[in-house]
Formats: C-alpha cells, structure tokens, sequence
C-alpha cells in the first residue's frame, strides 16, 4: 500500500488536543504500520507559546497566529481543539474554504453554524470531520450517517452529557443534594467551575440539535430545541421517581412525526426496566429506533482526553483516506413541533388551606390536563409540598395550567417528564 503523508495544523493544546497528540503519539506506529498513513504535526496553535504544557510539544512548532496554519499549502488537514464558538467556528469556515480537511470535536461551532460549515466543506469539496462532537468516543455520527442509511430513524433517546448524569446518579445513590453532587463533580473535574452549559441542557442541546439534523435528514436548528436543565432537581424529586418506578435523567428526546420535528432535553423519568436507566455515573447512551433496525443502543465515555482523542484520530484517519466526511443531504422541510404530548411529574408548594388542592385540580381539569397520581405530605410543614403525575397530556395545556396556578395558587417548584419509551410514543 502506497504511504499517504500528512501534515498537520493542530489549533489548540488544552485537554482535548492534548489528548489527540498523545494518542497519536501512541499509535503512530500501529496507524503507518496498518493504514500506511503518516501524521506530521506540523503547527500547533496556542494562545500562550511560554506555557507549561502536559504534553511535550517542540517549540518551534507552536505558534500563537493562525495564518501559519491557514496559509500553509503543505498543511492540509486541520484539527480545530479550541472549543467555544468563536473563533472555532470562523477558524473552521477558513481552513475549509483554504481546502484544507477538518477534524473538529466542538459540539457549539458546528451545531450554531452548521449550513454555513457543510456548505463551504461541499463547496471546496473537502471534509468536516465531527465524531468526537457528539458523545465522545460513541461513534454514533457513523452509526446514524453510515451504518443505519437504510432506515427511516423515527426516535432517539439520549443521555449525552456526562456531567449531568453524573450528578443526577449521584442524587439517586447517595440521596445527595443537587448542589453537592455538583461539588463533587467539579472536585473530581467533570464539572467546569461554571458548570452553566451542562446543567441547563445547553451542551446537550447542540449534540442532539447535530444528531437530529443526521438522523432526520432535515435541518434541526439550536434554537428549535427546548431545553430545561436539573438545577432544581431535589433528593424528594429522584426518590418519589424510584418509587414510581423510574430513574431520572436529563433526557434528549427527539422524535420526528411526518414534516414535525420535536427536540427537546429536560430532567425525565425512565422506566427501571428500560436500558437507559443503567446508564449511570459520567457514561453516555443514545437509544434509538429505525424502521428497519428495530431499537439499537450505543453506550460510552462522552467526554476525556483519550475517548474524545479515539474518535478525533479516527476521524484524521478517515480523512487522510480521502474521505468527505459525514454525508449530510437535506431530503426535506420540518416544522419544529413545540406541542408535544407527554406524561409529567409536577411538583408544587402551596399554601396549606382548605380548598387549594381543589382548586389546583379543576385548573388542571380546565386545560385538559389529566391527574394519573398525587401525593401531599404537609405534616411538620407551613406548606404543603404537592406531587402530581398526570395522564399524556399536551405541553402547551400543561405550561397554560402551571401559568395560572403559579399565579394564584402555588409555586412551580419543578417539572420533570415522565417517558415511557414505548414504541409508537
Ligand atoms: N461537558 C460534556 C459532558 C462533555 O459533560 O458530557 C463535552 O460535551
């Protein structure tokens, strides 16, 4: 087999494109050896040239302008580590259209700029390489845009972010609050010390706005996903749950019915007895349906230096094979569906005087909203904390009842879908 050489721009040396030296480092042997492809690194952009690093990089290397990766005709594959959107995603936009390669592991970049990056990566007909995006080392954007090509994918459900379900399995096994589970994470490095885009659903929301776009074949815009995060998830919220027979977990949902899309990423309950509620501690899952393939779940590390660097190198190997990248084709307009129906768990505080349950209770009933179970427990308390788990019921019905109880009669404390997984839902 003929040795394809290529050099390489590495923009970025924290953990992430740390990592992928490492890695490559590691199997550079293996990689000449069984795929006859040789890496040279050639530029590494940094932010600061005098900084410490982990990994031992040459000096002369390192460079702190992007131009001396860009404007290099030698270097024709370029592997984007920066993180953030900007300016990833203009670094990204420059080295496709120069006709360099991209390999990039940055869920924002691609989910907030998606058709401008695919368009100029076809235009210049070079590749935009994005495994490492979604879910680490899961290669679940293979999967859905090679693997399952013969199939209609109608659903898919996802534990896509490592931090959250960390911190919810650590609620659940420890009867932890939510702000000490959170400290635990950060102690041991999976929460950021502003753990803000986790825990309110907004890393997961670009992952799934990426993997609906693949799987439906239709463009699922960040701004068409709901999104509520776990931050004010309780002990009581996760134990009333198991009783019910559920573990919770910030669930992305995305289902696509006709030319109606729904996307969406909030605190859900799951069934014991369904393979999602195992997946605990910092692991992720996607479980999804295609007309053919009947149910399929993938399951692994999302985030890390070595799993995210095993999908980046994979993918610098795909390209280095020539290959284009994900196949993306747009088959067909949605519309992003924000009515859905589902079952919700409700949890409220009200003030502890007769007729207050009953007047919660007939706004429910007003908007159609249906109570399947409730519990009340104002024993010792000024107030009563209210639980209630409703029938299928329409969002928009749900939101205009909590409205107008909230207004006159109780506190919101929390809403938390209740998903029975079942097929045809
Ligand atoms: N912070 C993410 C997670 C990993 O906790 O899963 C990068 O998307």
């Amino acid at each position: 087999m003929k040795q394809i050489n290529v050099q390489v721009g590495f923009l970025g040396l924290g953990n992430i494109g740390g990592g992928v030296w490492r890695l490559l480092k590691q199997m550079r042997a293996e990689i000449e050896a069984r795929e006859s492809i040789k890496f040279t690194i050639k530029r590494v952009l940094v932010r600061d040239l005098y900084k410490r690093r982990s990994v031992n990089v040459p000096n002369d290397i390192l460079t702190a302008r992007v131009q001396d990766i860009l404007d290099d005709p030698e270097i024709t594959l370029v592997v984007e580590a920066l993180g953030g959107e900007q300016p990833a995603a203009d670094y990204i936009k420059r080295a496709l259209e120069a006709g360099k390669s991209v390999v990039t592991a940055n869920k924002l970049a691609l989910a907030t700029h998606w058709l401008e990056l695919l368009e100029t990566a076809n235009h210049r007909g070079v590749g935009l390489f994005f495994e490492a995006g979604v879910c680490g080392a899961i290669p679940i954007i293979r999967t859905v845009t090679d693997s399952l090509q013969a199939n209609r994918i109608e659903r898919l459900f996802g534990i896509i972010n490592g931090t959250t379900n960390y911190i919810l399995s650590e609620m659940s096994a420890k009867d932890a609050t939510y702000a000490d589970a959170l400290f635990e994470a950060q102690r041991l490095g999976l929460a950021e010390p502003d753990p803000t885009a986790d825990v309110e659903g907004g890393d997961a929301a670009c992952k799934l706005a990426i993997l609906s776009t693949l799987a439906f074949h239709a463009h699922v815009p960040l701004s068409g996903i709901f999104k509520r995060g776990i931050t004010t998830i309780t002990p009581l919220d996760v134990s009333y749950g198991r009783e019910l027979g559920y573990a919770l977990k910030l669930l992305a949902v995305s289902k696509r019915v006709g030319d109606r899309i729904q996307a969406r990423v909030h605190p859900t309950f799951v069934p014991l007895t369904h393979p999602l509620s195992a997946v605990s501690g910092s692991f992720n899952a996607v479980y999804l349906y295609g007309h053919a393939s009947g149910e399929l779940m993938l399951y692994g590390r999302g985030a890390g230096d070595y799993p995210t660097a095993s999908a980046v190198v994979s993918d610098m190997i795909a390209a280095a094979r020539g290959r284009q990248g994900p196949a993306y084709r747009m088959t067909s307009d949605v519309t992003m569906d924000d009515d859905w129906e589902s079952r919700y768990f409700i949890r409220l505080s009200a003030v502890d005087r007769p007729g207050v349950l009953g007047a919660i209770a007939s706004i429910l009933g007003r908007h159609g909203v249906s109570i399947a179970s409730m519990r009340q427990n104002t024993m010792g308390l000024d107030h009563a904390p209210l639980m209630f788990v409703t029938h299928a019921a329409r969002e928009r019905d749900v939101r205009a009842s909590l409205t107008e109880i909230g207004e006159n009669l109780a506190t919101i404390e929390n809403v938390i879908y209740v998903e029975d997984m079942k097929e045809g839902e």
